[in-house]
């Protein structure tokens, strides 16, 4: 079929129609961002000979992803998150914050509200049979090596099966959630259990769109953190633990070189004695470097729905709702 009517005078008037621009009310920059991605997807529609059955069945799609909330998991695997990360380098670049700990994706699984500890938390409730004991710590420092007492470390991963309490009912609440205050010397230390990697669940919209693309849903095993501090850029990021299969193949692209970490496995009676531990362990050690600035708002985490943030909003509810 060679039909072609974006570009007729219809199509285009009709689109403006649509977009809401002969009308009073409305939000300008609504109106705009809305007329552009329909413009894109009409087009599309009329390049690619979108049949009837494709258009419904993307409809059908996107119901199934918003009913299970699902459009959060999905986001990373389709670069968003990622391509967000790469345009706030660039903004920070531009603006000469230079240094520091790279950032990486937040993804959508965090939960507000974990219990706070000075300088060192356990985090794992001791029920998970085949959880191998971690030792993660490491030190807080500005970009000129001076460490930083009293930051906020907020730690999550997901636990031997790599599901995320909160999300996975089996799990107690706050399970492998923490706040950690670094002590004097700017060190935080928990005590843990090594994460398994994540897989999007198997058969869920998410996996279905993946799968539609030739991809998997995996990511290797990883850790999460947001740092924070008075005066130094918030830092938004994730290890990545060397060695896993997806450690450089994970479908939410959030590994950076620098935060590709190895696990050391610790088998002497001294050291296990010495953390109070009842077994060998692996170590994981992240130092954290802030970036300076003044500029208040980019000293906090930026606004964006998360579970148990705020009781009383809805989006926050709804954050807490993914099926995972
Ligand atoms: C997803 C899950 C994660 O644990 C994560 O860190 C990033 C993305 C996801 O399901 O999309
Ligand atoms: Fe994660």
């Amino acid at each position: 079929m060679t039909v072609k009517i974006f570009d007729t005078p219809d199509v285009q008037d009709f689109l403006k129609t649509v977009a809401g621009f002969d009308q009073e009310g409305g939000n300008e920059r609504a109106k705009q961002i809305m007329h552009r991605l329909l413009s894109d997807l009409f087009k599309l529609i009329d390049d690619f000979d979108v049949t009837p059955e494709e258009y419904w069945s993307a409809v059908s799609m996107l119901n199934a992803l918003g009913g299970q909330t699902q459009f959060g998991l999905l986001s990373p695997g389709l670069g968003f998150d990622h391509y967000l990360d790469m345009r706030q380098d660039a903004i920070d670049a531009e603006a000469k914050r230079v240094g520091g700990t790279p950032r990486t994706i937040e993804g959508p699984l965090y939960v507000a509200g974990a219990p706070e500890a000075e300088g060192f938390a356990r985090m794992d409730d001791g029920k998970d049979q085949d959880g191998e004991t971690m030792w993660l710590t490491g030190q807080v420092r500005d970009v000129d090596g001076t460490p930083i007492a009293g930051a906020k470390v907020e730690i999550w991963h997901a636990n031997s099966k790599g599901g995320y309490s909160f999300f996975d009912p089996t799990q107690s609440e706050y399970n492998l959630r923490r706040t950690i205050i670094t002590d004097a010397e700017g060190r935080y230390t928990a005590r843990s259990i090594i994460p398994s990697g994540y897989g999007v669940p198997e058969g869920a919209p998410t996996d279905l769109v993946l799968k539609s693309l030739g991809r998997h849903g995996e990511r290797p095993a990883h850790i999460h953190y947001f740092v924070s501090a008075p005066n130094h850029l918030h830092l938004t990021t994730q290890i990545n633990l060397a060695g896993d299969p997806y450690t450089y193949d994970d479908f939410a692209f959030a590994t950076r070189e620098e935060l590709v970490v190895p696990a050391e496995r610790i088998e002497d009676a001294g050291v296990i004695a010495q953390r109070e531990l009842d077994g060998p362990f692996s170590e994981v050690v992240f130092d954290i470097e802030l970036a300076k600035t003044d500029v208040a708002e980019l000293q906090t985490r930026h606004a964006r729905p998360r579970a148990k943030e705020d009781e009383q909003d809805q989006h926050s509810q709804l954050a807490g709702t993914a099926k995972v």
